[in-house]
């Protein structure tokens, strides 16, 4: 059994918060998925916890519209988080989705880590590059994961990575640690959760 297969003994949902203020008691270690609606972050979350259902996936996006917290291991904290930048969701919606994401961020003192998903199949989007620089600015720190990576080639999906870089390059000294994804295949996985235990090894809250 590969390590990754045992680091998820237990899963278990705890709230959907509509706030900030209403998620769970900062006491654990917590890691949360944002990105565009649609990207993959609910499924992620799935795939990482093996649990297929847990989180609710769509078609549709703007699936997820609360902050979804899984206590994993009764040790640390999995957040799945609406989607932003879906632009048949009225302004006024969009707004609110936004503050509520930037709410949970600045404030969630627990927040160890922040998964950015980047659908891998389409060229760096404005609104995920200024989300980042905002990240960057705020100090929050982050990972990338590119998803729907079984979507392309591997000679796509290099190509991809290798604008996305350089594009990064041009405001970051150093890259963030990126992730190749697909929760359909399953890839990733053990990456994640392993970047995870040792995380959480180091924190200190
Ligand atoms: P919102 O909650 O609406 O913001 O969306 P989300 O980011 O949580 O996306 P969700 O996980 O609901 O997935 C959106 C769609 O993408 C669904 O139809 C999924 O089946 C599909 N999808 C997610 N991950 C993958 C993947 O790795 N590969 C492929 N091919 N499709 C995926
Ligand atoms: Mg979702």
């Amino acid at each position: 059994m590969r390590l990754s297969m045992k680091i998820i003994k237990k899963i278990r949902f705890i709230k959907s918060s509509p706030d900030p203020d209403s998620c769970p008691e900062p006491v654990y270690p917590e890691y949360a998925f944002i990105g565009r609606s649609n990207v993959g972050k609910s499924s992620l979350l799935n795939m990482l916890t093996g649990n297929k259902n847990i989180a609710k996936t769509s078609g549709t996006p703007g699936k997820t519209k609360l902050i979804n917290h899984f206590l994993i291991n009764n040790e640390w904290y999995l957040v799945d988080l609406p989607g932003y930048g879906y632009m048949k969701t009225p302004r006024k919606s969009r707004e609110k989705i936004m503050a509520l994401i930037a709410g949970y961020i600045l404030t969630r003192k627990n927040l160890y880590c922040l998964f950015i998903l980047i659908d891998c199949r389409h060229e760096p989007q404005t609104i995920d590059l200024e989300f980042i620089k905002w990240i960057g600015i705020n100090k929050v720190p982050f990972v990338l994961c590119f998803t729907k990576t079984d979507k392309i080639s591997a000679y796509a999906l290099e190509k991809k990575l290798e604008i996305y870089k350089k594009i990064l390059l041009k405001s970051w000294q150093t890259l963030p640690e990126i992730f190749i994804t697909s929760s359909f295949k399953k890839t990733g996985r053990e990456e994640i959760l392993n970047f995870v235990v040792s995380t959480n090894s180091n924190v200190d809250i």
